[in-house]
């Protein structure tokens, strides 16, 4: 795929908070980077909204561009990073890159949560990886650890808090005192926030991010519409104190489970026993718990959300696939 070229042109379809994420990375660490990656990297274009908007890091005007259609399908682009959110300029950019012949590494779950099942076939029928990583609890590796790691085993659980704004409001509310407005003004800084915040606070987030990962571990694409979800507007200050006095701390838990042989999908506030492993997943952090038939209990956690997490998985999905790693789909 990469196997003729000496430089990766990337496109950038977005230059928020991930999108600048990657070119702060790449400017810092662009000689460790092309070592891992055995090419030279570099910015071929980058889509954005408003050409005339302040930005964090000053670049070239010439590769700015408001049609992320034309750049994602630009001949001289070698592969398409997708971070603009939203879904469907998203989806029409993804697909005409693949059609395009382009590699497409995307951290966009809304996206995935409807359309993983035409985006996959229509890599499939082009012959191009699809990377996702990000997507899901962004620097934590959960994709490949349940798609790759677990691929032999049964999941019969996994549990999760999928999305880190609502959990930083939360242990903020929790640990520090806040108000729920303090709480949130703090994650926005820090860039946790979906563009639409009631995408975090109403538990979509994390819907669409459990839809993901129970699509791959029971091997079938599962439908957003099937997730009983539940955000954290209802949560009051007054459970929360009662929960800390019963020794319990309230998180949104993400679920899925598999009961004679019905897949069974929630996202909700739940007051979890301080001992519970998710009630120690703190601040903006993401933590995976799955169950496995016949092998037992896994647990990842770490930084599910911001800028430079969400960068770092997507450079992954890059190395990978210059490594020419399987990205198969959801790996069925
Ligand atoms: P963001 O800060 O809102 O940035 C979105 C970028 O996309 C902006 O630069 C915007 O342009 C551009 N854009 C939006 N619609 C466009 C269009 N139709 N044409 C051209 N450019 C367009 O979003 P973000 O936080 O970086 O998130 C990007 C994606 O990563 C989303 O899918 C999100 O769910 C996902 N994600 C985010 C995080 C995180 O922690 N932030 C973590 C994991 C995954 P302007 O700058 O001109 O407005
Ligand atoms: N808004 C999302 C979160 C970004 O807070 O988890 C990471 O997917």
């Amino acid at each position: 795929m990469f196997n003729s070229k000496t430089t990766i042109n990337i496109a950038l379809l977005g230059f928020g908070t991930v999108g600048q994420g990657i070119v702060d990375i790449l400017q810092k660490e662009k000689e460790h980077l092309e070592n891992k990656c055995g090419k030279k990297l570099a910015i071929a274009g980058i889509a954005v909204r408003n050409l005339e908007k302040k930005r964090d890091i000053n670049l070239p005007k010439s590769l700015f561009t408001t049609d992320s259609e034309q750049l994602a399908t630009r001949e001289d682009v070698d592969v398409v990073f997708e971070l603009m959110g939203g879904i469907d300029q998203a989806r029409t950019c993804v697909l005409q890159a693949l059609r395009a012949g382009k590699p497409v590494v995307t951290a966009n779950k809304a996206l995935l949560a409807e359309y993983a099942e035409e985006i996959f076939s229509c890599a499939r029928e082009y012959k191009l990886p699809v990377g996702y990583e990000a997507s899901v609890a962004a620097a934590v590796p959960v994709i490949r650890f349940l798609r790759d790691g677990l691929a032999s085993s049964q999941i019969s659980e996994i549990e999760g808090i999928l999305n880190g704004t609502t959990n930083f409001i939360l242990s903020q509310m929790q640990e520090k005192g806040q108000n729920y407005e303090e709480a949130f003004n703090l994650a926005e800084s820090l860039g946790y926030l979906e563009a639409d915040p009631s995408l975090d606070v109403d538990g979509w987030d994390a819907a669409h991010k459990l839809v993901i990962l129970a699509s791959i571990a029971f091997k079938k694409y599962v439908k957003l519409a099937d997730v009983e979800r539940e955000g954290i507007a209802r949560v009051t200050a007054d459970e929360i104190e009662a929960a800390k006095s019963a020794g319990k701390v309230i998180k949104l838990v993400a679920s899925a489970r598999k009961k004679s042989g019905k897949i069974q999908l929630q996202v909700r506030p739940q007051a979890l026993s301080d001992t519970h492993v998710l009630a120690r997943v703190g601040g903006g952090l993401s933590g995976v718990r799955v169950q496995a038939d016949r092998v037992g209990d896994f647990f990842a956690q770490g930084p599910g959300a911001g800028a430079l997490p969400t960068a770092s998985a997507v450079l992954s999905d890059l190395i990978a696939m210059l490594r020419h790693a399987e990205m198969s789909g959801f790996g069925f």
